[in-house]
C-alpha cells in the first residue's frame, strides 16, 4: 500500500493563488454575481479559473446529474456523492489552479455541504463538515461569499429561471433551515465567511463582492503574474 497518498496536503493560504466560493440558498444569484466579478477581473487582468460544485469536473458531471436529476437519493448517500465530486474537483482543478496562482471563484464548496446535509437534512453539520474536509485533504478557502437572501426571493427568482431540480422542489421550511445554517456558519467564521445582502439590485451586490475579492487580492498578490 503506497502510505504517502495519505500525507498532509497545504491548506489554501500556503498556495501562490487565492481560493474564494460562493454559497447562498437557491436562486440568490450566485452564478451572476461569478460572472460579473470574473468580468471585473477579467479587466483587472487578473488571471481567475470559475468553477462549480457539483459538476466542475467531468467526473463531476456525472455525479451532478444522479444527484440532481437522478432517483430517490438516501441522506447519507448524497453526503457522500457531494463529497466525492468535491473530492475529485479539489484534487484536478482547485489545487492545480491555485498552485499555479490563480485566483479560483467556486460556485458551492463545503458549506453548501453543512447547510444543506448536515442542517436541512439534518445529518449534523460538524460530522457532514468533517467528510467534507477529509474528502479535500482540509481545503478550506480564503474568502466565502455568502449571498443571503429571505428564501422566498430566492425560490422566486429560482422558479423563473425554468424547471427546478430535486433540492428547489423541497418545502419552505427547507429553505429556512437552511438559510439558517448559513448564517450560523458566517457567525462561526466571522474572518472567511461574508455575508452579503443578495436582496438589492444586481449592481448593488456586485459592487460589494468585488470590493471583498479586490481587497484580498490587493493584500495577497494573487492572479498576478
Ligand atoms: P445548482 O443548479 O448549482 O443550484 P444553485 O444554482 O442554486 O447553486 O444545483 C446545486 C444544488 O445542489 C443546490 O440545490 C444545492 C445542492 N448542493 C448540496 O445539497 N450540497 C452540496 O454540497 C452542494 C455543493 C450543492
Amino acid at each position: 500500500m503506497n502510505l504517502s497518498a495519505f500525507a498532509p496536503v497545504p491548506p489554501a493560504h500556503a498556495y501562490p493563488g487565492l481560493f474564494v466560493s460562493f454559497e447562498g440558498g437557491d436562486g440568490v444569484g450566485k452564478t451572476t454575481q461569478i460572472e460579473l466579478l470574473s468580468e471585473a477581473l477579467g479587466k483587472s487582468g487578473i488571471a481567475h479559473r470559475r468553477t462549480r460544485e457539483p459538476g466542475g469536473t467531468e467526473l463531476g458531471a456525472q455525479i451532478r446529474r444522479l444527484l440532481l436529476h437522478g432517483g430517490e437519493v438516501s441522506p447519507r448517500a448524497e453526503a457522500l456523492l457531494y463529497a466525492a465530486d468535491r473530492a475529485h474537483h479539489v484534487d484536478s482543478v482547485v489545487r492545480p489552479a491555485l498552485a499555479r496562482g490563480e485566483v479560483v471563484l467556486t460556485d458551492r464548496y463545503l458549506d453548501s455541504s453543512i447547510a444543506y446535509q448536515g442542517a436541512a437534512r439534518a445529518l449534523g453539520p460538524q460530522e457532514v463538515r468533517d467528510l467534507s474536509l477529509w474528502a479535500t485533504g482540509g481545503l478550506l478557502p480564503d474568502l466565502t461569499i455568502l449571498l443571503d437572501a429571505e428564501p422566498f426571493v430566492g425560490a422566486a427568482r429560482a422558479g423563473a429561471r425554468g424547471p427546478s431540480d430535486r433540492l428547489e422542489q423541497e418545502p419552505v421550511a427547507f429553505h429556512s433551515a437552511l438559510r439558517e445554517q448559513f448564517l450560523v456558519l458566517a457567525r462561526q467564521e466571522p474572518e472567511r465567511i461574508k455575508v452579503v445582502d443578495a436582496d438589492r439590485p444586481v449592481e448593488e451586490v456586485a459592487a460589494e463582492v468585488c470590493g471583498l475579492v479586490e481587497r484580498l487580492i490587493a493584500v495577497h498578490g494573487a492572479g498576478r503574474s
